[in-house]
């Protein structure tokens, strides 16, 4: 009896032990870590070359809007399989420290996603052995009337050349996921956007935008290292025609997405989002919506029980952000 009391307890204690080296040698927190784990990684152990989706902040702003939320959220629903990257410049590597409290519902919300990951955006770490660095060495920041987007149009590039995968803006919502891994999106017929890109790391392409970008470079001229150099260097790559139906264009070394696939409502129609439809569009030709907030100065929200397109495209596609972070009247 005592024998097998001996023999019980050994096993017993045999794979508590085993339980313990596991949990204390492999954390197992790739998809299942606390958030606060999360923040402490480095992103080169979560990088999967062409996998990641990365979006940027390039203010202080360390609580996201609604909006920037349901993006994320969006994302991380229509990818699980991906990580999905938020680069901060607010979060600094005493992040750790930040409180994951009601005070920052939204950044709370999307730590606890498990393919989501919030990692402080080191810009120089980033444009390091790029063609950028050079040109980043030199500009003095605080002195760039658009810096905030023009470190965005800068970071975009280098994190794509980096690490490959998609980059998308903070206002689009993504609702099927796209069918291509080199792509640029069409804002209109031969003129690109460089709010959603596809790349896979090291491409030509990308490495030859960042070269144009220090080579004509001019922080006046608003766009003119984001669309227009997409523009210019996609005219470089391809010959552009007109779309025929909602066909994309097939270039040598990438595609030219539709208008219909992000920007099924232009922007100057952006007001059409925060209103109530008889028939919501099918978007049936979208992979993801564009909401264009830089034309939204008036800062319209969603607002609960609303019926605007917009209100039910969030509840469709970000529910957690819906819930938790959009207001009633
Ligand atoms: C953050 O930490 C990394 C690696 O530990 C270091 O290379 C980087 O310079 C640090 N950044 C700041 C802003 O302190
Ligand atoms: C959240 O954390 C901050 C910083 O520690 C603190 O000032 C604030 O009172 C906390 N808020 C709540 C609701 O606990
Ligand atoms: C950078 O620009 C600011 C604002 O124009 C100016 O006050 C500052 O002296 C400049 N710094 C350098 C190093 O040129
Ligand atoms: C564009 O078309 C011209 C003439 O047909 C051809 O010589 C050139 O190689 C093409 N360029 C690309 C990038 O396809
Ligand atoms: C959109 O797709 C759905 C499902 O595939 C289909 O039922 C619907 O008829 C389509 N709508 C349009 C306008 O093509």
């Amino acid at each position: 009896m005592l024998k097998e009391f001996q023999i019980s307890l050994s096993i017993f204690l045999l794979f508590a032990c085993g339980f313990l080296i596991e949990m204390t040698l492999k954390p197992r927190c790739f998809f299942s870590c606390t958030p606060i784990y999360k923040t402490m990684m480095k992103p080169e152990n979560i990088l999967k070359h062409d996998r990641s989706i990365v979006f940027l902040e390039t203010t202080d702003q360390l609580e996201p809007s609604p909006l920037v939320s349901c993006a994320v959220e969006s994302a991380a629903r229509i990818y699980p399989e991906r990580p999905i990257i938020f680069l901060m410049k607010g979060l600094d590597n005493n992040s750790i420290h930040l409180p994951l409290n009601a005070t920052y519902p939204a950044f709370s919300l999307l730590s606890a996603i498990k393919n989501v990951f919030l990692f402080p955006l080191d810009m120089e770490t980033l444009l390091k052995e790029t063609p950028l660095f050079s040109w980043y060495a030199q500009v003095n920041s605080s002195a760039e009337k658009s810096w905030v987007h023009i470190s965005s149009d800068a970071c975009r590039l280098a994190f794509i050349w980096r690490y490959g995968g998609i980059y998308m803006d903070t206002d689009i919502i993504s609702i099927r996921s796209i069918p291509e891994d080199n792509f640029l999106a069409a804002q209109a017929s031969k003129f690109s956007s460089n709010g959603i890109l596809g790349f896979h790391h090291h491409h030509p392409f990308i490495w030859q935008c960042m070269e144009n970008f220090i080579e004509h470079y001019n922080g006046d001229i608003w766009g003119h290292q984001g669309p227009d150099l997409m523009t210019r260097m996609l005219k470089l790559w391809c010959n552009l025609t007109d779309f025929q139906e909602v066909r994309d264009l097939r270039c040598p070394y990438f595609s030219f997405l539709h208008p219909q696939r992000f920007y099924p409502i232009s922007y100057p129609n952006w007001k059409l989002y925060y209103q109530v439809w008889d028939v919501e569009p099918s978007f049936n030709d979208s992979y993801a919506l564009h909401l264009w907030n830089y034309m939204n100065q008036e800062k319209k929200a969603v607002i609960r029980g609303s019926n605007t397109l917009a209100e039910n495209l969030h509840r469709k596609y970000c529910p957690i952000t819906y819930k938790n972070l959009i207001q009633g009247k």
